[in-house]
């Protein structure tokens, strides 16, 4: 069978499996493979490999957290700090793709899961399949926060009038390090703010969720996709809102955008840590079992906002 670091893309068919889940432990989605008329390439049409292990590590904490006996267990910020889903969890799955991570939150029993991306179909199409209640899918593209775009403009501005007769440097003329400007952006374009707000309302009590997920979102992109990312995240969370994102080494650019999406996360007020996927501690534990194919290539991000402003 041909594999992407660890996965097929080409079937139609793929089965999630992990005991924490109840009715047989699986989760079955369909993906318009790499042979199909209808894959797009880099989109959500297909499984990507992060998937498996983000929806590894939440079965893991939650089964960890359901059995720790600790008094605080049910609350769901504190669950979420370890990575767990409760009854009461609520959860955003930020480009989603097939929707796995999102659908595993679900199956965990979280009390409301949304899951997002700028295309929709796919997970839409697995979560009719999956029937769960607890679960929507709803359209979510990255945005900048409105600070962000400001600043980038009067950067821009000044740019081109300190240096219009000079000849681009090599920095200059590569589009993914050009200092950020609204060029691309149509009048009228959401903001970061304005852009999550539907899906804010739409959560129980229009409260900030306790958990953000994601999985493989920082691949070949630039500085300015990254910061749309960061912001976008950085906008949907509150004070105890933990962030989740899971990150492969593809061995190409990767490095370079997860650079961007770093600097982009401390920009937009976030911080944090990556740990190896081989090195997470569960309840103060090395997981057990094989884990996944390739799982030494990947890095779990956890982050929180640790303050409003942004900075400079
Ligand atoms: C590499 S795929 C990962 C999909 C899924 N999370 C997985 O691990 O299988 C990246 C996903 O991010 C979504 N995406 C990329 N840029 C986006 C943007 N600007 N706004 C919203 N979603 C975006 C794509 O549609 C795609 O589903």
């Amino acid at each position: 069978m041909f594999k992407i670091h660890g996965v097929d893309q080409r079937s139609s068919e793929l089965v999630f499996t992990h005991p924490a889940l109840d009715d047989g432990g699986h989760i079955t989605l369909r993906q318009d493979g790499s042979n199909s008329e209808d894959f797009v390439p880099g989109t959500s049409t297909v499984i990507w490999p992060c998937a498996y292990s983000l929806g590894d590590f939440l079965c893991d904490a939650t089964v960890a957290n359901r059995e720790s006996g600790d008094a605080q267990r049910d609350d769901p910020s504190y669950a979420a700090n370890l990575g767990a889903v409760t009854p009461s969890s609520v959860v955003v799955e930020i480009g989603a793709g097939l929707g796995l991570a999102g659908l595993v939150a679900a199956r965990l029993g979280a009390k409301k899961v949304s899951i997002t991306d700028a295309t929709t179909q796919a997970a839409r199409r697995n979560l009719d399949t999956a029937g769960l209640g607890n679960c929507t899918v709803d359209e979510l593209w990255w945005q900048r926060a409105t600070w962000r775009r400001e600043r980038g403009k009067a950067k821009a501005a000044k740019a081109k009038e300190g240096h219009s007769n000079a000849p681009a440097t090599c920095d200059e003329s590569n589009d993914e390090s050009e200092p950020e400007s609204d060029d691309e952006e149509p009048a009228g374009t959401p903001d970061a703010n304005e852009t999550v707000k539907q899906l804010l309302k739409s959560l129980p009590d229009g409260e900030n969720p306790h958990m953000v997920i994601a999985s493989d979102v920082c691949y070949s992109q630039g500085r300015r996709e990254m910061q749309m990312l960061a912001d976008t995240i950085g906008a949907l969370c509150g004070d105890d809102t933990i962030i989740y994102v899971m990150f492969e080494d593809r061995g190409d650019c990767c490095w370079g955008t997860l650079q961007h999406f770093w600097q982009a996360t401390s920009a937009a007020g976030l911080e944090g840590d990556p740990t190896p996927v081989e090195d997470i501690l569960i309840a103060g534990k090395a997981r057990e079992g094989e884990g996944r194919s390739n799982d030494s290539e990947r890095l779990l991000l956890k982050l929180r906002r640790v303050r409003e402003t942004p900075r400079e």
